[in-house]
């Protein structure tokens, strides 16, 4: 089953924004596997952020994303990396339609409220970064053969 990796980043957490996020993910039938609040080091931020490190706004993503707690996510379900995007938007919230995550909440792409793997290969190294393995929880979701 596919798996990606979800992170609400701190204007996010800081706007009271989990329960209502938490609540799409959940409406919509993905399955959640693993869940934490927790703060970045500059270390984690700069690994999960290495492709950009040569982006002009590389420094400002690292202060930003190590300034307060974050609420990591892990998600389950078919064709998940996809839907997961689809939830989340486009990375700058004012190209994101009305209904998705940035769309609703977001208004700069610099605090464009979380983030979500852009394929399966990222998903499954994001997830490796991110969580260790006891962290995910293998279990049933009542009525999980017929709710998609
Ligand atoms: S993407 O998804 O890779 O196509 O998006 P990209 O434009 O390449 O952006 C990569 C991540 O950098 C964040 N970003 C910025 N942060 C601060 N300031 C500026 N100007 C900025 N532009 C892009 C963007 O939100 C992406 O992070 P995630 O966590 O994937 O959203």
């Amino acid at each position: 089953m596919e798996r990606t990796f979800l992170m609400i980043k701190p204007d996010g957490v800081g706007r009271n924004l989990i329960g209502p996020i938490v609540s799409r993910i959940e409406q919509k039938g993905i399955k959640i596997v693993g869940a934490k609040l927790m703060t970045v080091s500059e270390d984690l931020a700069t690994t999960h952020y290495g492709e950009h490190s040569e982006r002009p706004f590389f420094g400002e993503l690292v202060d930003f994303i190590t300034s307060g707690p974050v609420f990591a996510m892990v998600l389950e379900g078919e064709n998940v990396v996809e839907i997961g995007r689809t939830l989340v938007g486009k990375t700058n919230p004012a190209e994101s339609a009305p209904g998705t995550i940035r769309g609703d909440y977001g208004m700069t792409v610099g605090k464009n409220i979380i983030h979500g793997s852009d394929s399966v290969e990222s998903a499954e190294k994001e997830i490796a970064l991110w969580f260790k393995e006891d962290e995910l929880i293998d279990y049933s979701l009542v009525n999980a053969s017929w709710v998609y």
